[in-house]
């Protein structure tokens, strides 16, 4: 036999089991993003891989080794997409959607990296993310993450941990690098390989290092806040002061500094430790400098993505039963003149109830082996319908979750039955 073929590591099928659960997290997220006025955009998977060189930068773990990029026919070089954020921007811009306007957007879909594969760390893997362009006051940045806090509480997510930074704008960046690089240069013998390779190309990544032997050394390093000028101050002020009113607790993290080149001033991560290593489930910031740097006019921009198998693992954990996975009603068709007379009465009843959902038996089967596929479907009522119910004009019910006694009604109350036990 030929060995069969299995997907490809790091990358994951959703089953129908767990679909449910992946439906209730975009179905509720969707739901408070339009909440806020945000519309959805579809952009390719595919994009040319210049624009994520340009825009994630150069020298960043993402673009340095983790994207799958090769050449089509045509002798293009593509990349299919490790973010969201830089096909966003390309498609505003390509479409004039960025002229003297705000908008407000947001997107889900697949994005891929490869990565080493680990709990929570996949090649494929999902986000949904939010752009916002042409606001350039602190004002839209409390207002995202204010989406991100209302998301939680939308999911029955709790104990995430908000991080805030600034990064500045680069003029202060250029300011602190020069002070850092002394720095590092001066505690050269404590660098790891990676580090030491970053120092000349991007030493702000390196405060990001999880290395603990450089920790004591990088705590001590020069901090961006020192550098910070009155407006980069006030817009962070007015983010934690805005966060602090409506209730949504923080932290300062000056190490955080995200692993994509195009910040400026605020960025944010929300992160658990349920999750083991790969603890962050939402992340984003500001990003002023994006728009021009792929050519457009400047356009202020912030925004977030959030990573949906990183969600749907806390999900799972922490609030299950909001999940709900049950069919309503399994129709058992006993016999061939039921067999025939079943499908003309789940039809009625589909017409009468369309949110019902209901199973028709198909493909005949003994009433033990159609109860076992009424079980398996998770159904919460059987409806039995055999000769002598066709006969007297009847439908048994029957509970499938508890231990109420079954009944026979008559086939003339049974829309009013099911409609009571299942309102719309
Ligand atoms: P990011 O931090 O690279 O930012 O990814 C955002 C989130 O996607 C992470 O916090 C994580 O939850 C999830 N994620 C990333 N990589 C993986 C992976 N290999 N497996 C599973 N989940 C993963 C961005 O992508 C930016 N585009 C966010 C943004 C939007 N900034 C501004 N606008």
């Amino acid at each position: 036999m030929a060995k069969s073929i299995q997907a490809i590591r790091g990358m994951h099928d959703v089953l129908p089991h767990q679909s449910p659960l992946w439906q209730f997290l975009e179905g509720r997220i969707a739901g408070v993003l339009a909440a806020y006025g945000y519309r959805e955009i579809r952009m390719p998977i595919l994009e040319m891989t210049e624009l994520f060189k340009r825009s994630i930068g150069e020298v960043t773990d993402i673009v340095e080794k983790e994207m799958y990029t090769f050449d089509d026919r045509n002798g293009d070089s593509l990349t299919l997409r490790p973010e969201g954020t830089a096909g966003c921007v390309r498609a505003a811009m390509e479409h004039g959607l960025l002229h003297n306007q705000t908008q407000r957007l947001w997107y889900q879909g697949p994005m891929f990296r490869h990565e080493r594969p680990q709990k929570g760390r996949y090649r494929q893997f999902h986000q949904i993310g939010v752009e916002t362009f042409g606001m350039a006051g602190p004002d839209i940045d409390a207002e995202v993450i204010l989406i991100t806090a209302r998301i939680w509480e939308a999911l029955g997510i709790e104990g995430l941990e908000l991080q805030l930074n600034t990064l500045g704008t680069p003029h202060e960046r250029a300011a602190h690098r020069q002070e850092l690089v002394a720095y590092l240069e001066a505690h050269a013998a404590q660098l790891d390989a990676d580090s030491r390779r970053r120092l000349q190309s991007n030493p702000l990544r390196i405060l990001d290092s999880k290395n603990p032997d450089m920790r004591e050394m990088l705590d001590a390093a020069p901090s961006l806040m020192a550098h910070l000028g009155d407006e980069s101050r006030a817009h962070l002020d007015y983010v934690c002061g805005t966060l602090e009113s409506i209730g949504v607790p923080y932290v300062i993290n000056p190490r955080l500094v995200r692993g994509l080149d195009y910040y400026s001033r605020t960025v944010f991560e929300w992160v658990t430790d349920r999750l083991g290593a790969q603890g962050t489930v939402c992340a984003g910031g500001r990003y002023d400098g994006l728009v021009e740097q792929l050519g457009g006019r400047p356009v202020p921009a912030v925004g977030f993505a959030m990573g949906l198998e990183r969600l749907a693992a806390m999900l799972e954990e922490l609030n299950p039963e909001a999940v709900d996975a049950a069919v309503d009603v399994y129709l058992v068709l006993v016999g061939d003149a039921a067999a025939r007379e079943g499908l003309v009465l789940a039809e009625t009843l589909r017409d009468a109830l369309p949110r019902l959902q209901l199973i028709s038996n198909c493909g005949g089967g003994s009433i033990k082996a159609q109860f076992k596929r009424a079980d398996r479907s998770g159904a919460r009522f059987a409806l039995v319908l055999g000769d002598t119910e066709l006969a007297d004009g009847t439908v048994v019910v029957k509970p499938l979750r508890s231990d109420e006694p079954q009944l026979a009604v008559a086939r003339s109350e049974l829309i009013d039955i099911l409609s009571s036990r299942f309102p719309g």
